[in-house]
C-alpha cells in the first residue's frame, strides 16, 4: 500500500480536527444558550393575565421561544396565545377546568391500567399536554417532565395523594434515564400544579403541596420546578425559593423566565 506523504496526513489530521471540534462547538452553543439568556420561556398558571390576554401580545412576547403553562386555565386562553405567537405550549391541567381533560388521556378502551393512567401528548388548541410525559423542546434542547393535578382533597377530578405521586414520578424514570445518559441530565424543568411540600404551600387541605417532590429535586436535580395552584393575591407573598440545587417558581398568573 502507498503512503500518504507527510503533508496529506497533516492535511487529513487537522481536517478531523476541525470537524470534531465544529461538532463539539455545535454541542456546546446548545448548553450556551440555556446558559446565556437566549431562551425565553411565557410561563402561565391558573388566571389570565391581562397582558397576555391583549392585543398587544405579539409585540409584548415577540422574543419568547415558548410557552409553559402550570394549568387551571381554560384550553380557549391556550388557542389565543399560541394562535398569536406561534410557538410551541406545553401544558399541565390542574384541578380545575378539567373540560378537556378526557381528551388528552389515553384511550379508555385500553385494558392497561398504567396506560389508563397515564396521558398522551395530543396538539389541540394548538397546545401540548405534559403531564406525566418527559419531553424534550427541539428548539432549545430543553428537557421538561410534567406532573399535574392537586393533592386529594375531595372526590374531584386529577387528584391525588402523596403515594400515588411517587408512583407517577416511578413512571417518568426509565424516560429520564434516557436522558440522562445521551444528554447528561436527567431534566431541565419540571412543570406541576401544586408546589412542593412547605414551599410555596398553604395549611388548608386543598393548597397542601406533594412531599413526592422534594424527593423527586433531591433525587432528579431540575435546575427548576414551575408550579401553579396557589394564587398570588398578595403582591409580597414568595414566588421564588432555592431548594437544593432547583429554583421554585410560583408561576401564577404570568412569569417570564430566561434561561
Ligand atoms: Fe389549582
Amino acid at each position: 500500500m502507498k503512503a500518504l506523504p507527510h503533508d496529506d496526513l497533516n492535511g487529513c489530521t487537522s481536517l478531523l480536527k476541525k470537524q470534531i471540534s465544529s461538532k463539539s462547538n455545535a454541542a456546546e452553543n446548545i448548553r450556551l444558550k440555556n446558559r446565556s439568556g437566549t431562551t425565553k420561556i411565557l410561563c402561565v398558571s391558573d388566571t389570565v393575565d391581562p397582558l397576555v390576554y391583549s392585543n398587544n401580545i405579539r409585540e409584548r412576547f415577540r422574543d419568547i421561544d415558548f410557552i409553559i403553562s402550570g394549568g387551571d386555565l381554560h384550553m380557549k386562553y391556550y388557542g389565543y396565545i399560541v394562535s398569536n405567537l406561534n410557538k410551541p405550549l406545553y401544558f399541565v391541567f390542574g384541578n380545575h377546568h378539567l373540560k378537556h381533560f378526557e381528551r388528552f388521556k389515553k384511550s379508555s378502551q385500553s385494558t392497561n391500567s398504567l396506560q389508563n393512567s397515564g396521558y398522551s401528548i395530543k396538539n389541540y388548541f394548538g397546545s401540548i399536554c405534559i403531564g406525566d410525559k418527559v419531553i424534550r423542546d427541539k428548539k432549545s434542547g430543553l428537557i421538561i417532565a410534567g406532573l399535574g393535578g392537586s393533592i386529594r382533597y375531595n372526590t374531584g377530578r386529577n387528584q391525588f395523594t402523596d403515594i400515588q405521586m411517587y408512583l407517577r414520578i416511578f413512571r417518568l424514570i426509565p424516560k429520564m434515564l434516557i436522558h440522562r445518559i445521551f444528554h447528561g441530565r436527567w431534566l431541565d424543568i419540571l412543570v406541576t400544579h401544586a408546589p412542593p411540600y412547605g414551599i410555596h404551600d398553604c395549611t388548608d387541605r386543598c393548597h397542601v403541596g406533594f412531599k413526592a417532590f422534594l424527593w423527586f429535586m433531591k433525587m432528579f436535580k431540575p435546575k427548576y420546578l414551575l408550579h401553579g395552584h396557589v394564587h398570588l393575591y398578595n403582591a409580597n407573598k414568595k414566588r421564588e425559593t432555592d431548594y437544593l440545587q432547583t429554583r421554585v417558581i410560583n408561576v401564577y398568573g404570568k412569569y417570564v423566565l430566561n434561561l
